[in-house]
């Protein structure tokens, strides 16, 4: 836990702005679609897992929802609450997302974006997410994967090694970022991350890939 949490402080005073120029804000986008898929309802209690700088977690704020965001890095929970001073209905929590504190059943809802990929027990956290949400209750998670499509595999290596790890080089922080091709290596693609939910316990899931493939978005109702 903590060589993850380490990273992601050292990273954390560049995380925002190298976010939107890799993405060219793009991620922006593919967390209102997160939101769009959500759907909070306003008074509903979600969680935003491994929230990171809140992005996400505003997002949900801003709708109605009262959100708690979840991270284990210090510094990122920091730059979220700067960020979020103002709104009432949103509350930042350091916390181990493989070991929530909340009870069985008592959550509405949960989004995570780019979180999955570096839980180091994909299975343990899904469990969680199920364990904490009420029956009928949903989750949203986005996340990079692996493209099924040979062509965009081979685009996405080449702009991780030459657009992603270079720009990380000018902010020293070429190493910490070295390891999000390894992170797609193994992380589990669409169809196996169905078979993951599936196993969790949830009811409904599904899988719809964005971005050429790149990434995607599992929906999982319990
Ligand atoms: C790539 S960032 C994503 C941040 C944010 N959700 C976003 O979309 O920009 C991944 C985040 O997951 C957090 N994280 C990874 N494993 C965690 C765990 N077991 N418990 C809590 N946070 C975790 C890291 O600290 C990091 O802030």
């Amino acid at each position: 836990m903590s060589e993850i949490a380490g990273l992601f402080n050292r990273i954390a005073p560049v995380y925002d702005d190298l976010n939107d120029a890799l993405s060219l804000g793009l991620h922006r986008v593919w967390k209102k679609m997160v939101l769009r898929w959500a759907q909070p309802r306003s008074g509903e209690l979600w969680l935003d897992l491994c929230c990171g700088s809140g992005d996400m977690a505003i997002l949900l704020a801003r709708s109605g929802a009262r959100t708690i965001g979840v991270d284990f890095a210090e510094a990122q929970l920091g730059l979220a609450r700067l960020k979020s001073c103002h709104l009432g209905n949103l509350t930042w929590e350091w916390g181990d997302v493989l070991a929530l504190r909340f009870d069985n059943n008592s959550i509405d809802g949960v989004t995570m974006t780019y979180g999955l990929r570096n839980l180091t027990d994909i299975d343990r956290g899904l469990g969680e997410i199920y364990r904490v949400l009420k029956p009928q209750g949903r989750a949203v998670i986005l996340d990079f994967h692996l493209p099924d499509n040979f062509f965009m595999q081979q685009f996405q290596s080449w702009y991780l090694n030459n657009i992603v790890v270079p720009a990380a080089k000018r902010f020293n922080l070429a190493p910490e970022y070295a390891y999000l091709e390894q992170s797609l290596q193994k992380f589990p693609r669409g169809r196996e991350q169905v078979q993951k939910g599936l196993g969790a316990g949830f009811g409904r899931v599904k899988h719809f890939p964005i971005g050429g493939g790149m990434m995607g978005i599992l929906l999982l109702e319990k």
